[in-house]
């Protein structure tokens, strides 16, 4: 297989009894600290309280070589909803309340983890996992997609989300907030997590 050529390698959605081994391919190639983190059960269960019905699902697609999986992405509605949910729930006044919520919720995705099996990599099939994601984001009726971002914990990561059309931030520096329709980015990884090449990315898709 040359470079950024998938041959033989197809990207489709992970089936849920798959996910444990979805799962077991991340943990295996990410960070422990990341790793340790790692769960395959739907996240964000307040926001999802708040609009049980379209609320939109995470996704999950990975590449398989065969039946082999080589390659996982995972993403969904990113933790800032989470909070202004908890906000919300707890009736304390939010600017915006509601009705930002839901914007983000429906507007922001956030790539929670991707990885590629060793023997697979640098046969675009990173890229490829990028590309299908925004497909299946812009595709969702649930969500009227517009700006996804990823913290890309290593160099290799960076390059993979700048070569996808993502800005790369300044080492330790939040996301932009109007990729997260104003709000402050509430996750700040400390030097100790994730070294001090972690950065945030971030693109819009349309
Ligand atoms: C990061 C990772 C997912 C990349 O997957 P991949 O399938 O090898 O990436 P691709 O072959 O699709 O490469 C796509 C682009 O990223 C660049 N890239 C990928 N790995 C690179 C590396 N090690 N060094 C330099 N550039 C790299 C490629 O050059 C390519 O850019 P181009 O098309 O402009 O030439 C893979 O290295 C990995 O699983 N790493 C460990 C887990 C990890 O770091 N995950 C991200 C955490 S945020």
């Amino acid at each position: 297989m040359s470079k950024h050529q998938t041959a033989g390698v197809q990207i489709r959605s992970i089936v849920e009894h798959q996910k444990t081994r979805a799962v077991r391919l991340l943990a295996a190639n990410i960070d422990s600290a990341s790793a340790a983190r790692i769960t395959a059960s739907a996240g964000r269960p307040i926001a999802k309280s708040l609009m049980p019905n379209s609320f939109p699902d995470p996704v999950w697609l990975g590449a398989y070589d065969g039946h082999h999986l080589v390659g996982v992405i995972h993403a969904g509605v990113p933790g800032e909803a989470e909070h202004l949910a908890d906000t919300i729930q707890r009736g304390f006044p939010v600017v915006g309340g509601l009705a930002l919520f839901t914007k983000i919720v429906q507007n922001c995705t956030k790539i929670e983890y991707i990885a590629v099996a060793p023997t697979h990599r640098e046969n675009g099939i990173g890229a490829a996992l990028i590309a299908a994601l925004h497909d299946v984001l812009l595709a969702d009726h649930r969500r009227h997609a517009r700006s996804v971002t990823a913290y890309a914990s290593s160099l290799d990561a960076q390059a993979l989300f700048a070569s996808a059309g993502y800005t790369i931030g300044q080492p330790q520096k939040p996301i932009p907030p109007d990729f997260l329709e104003g709000l402050a980015t509430t996750w700040r990884p400390s030097v100790f997590l994730s070294g001090r090449s972690g950065a945030w990315a971030y693109r819009t898709i349309h």
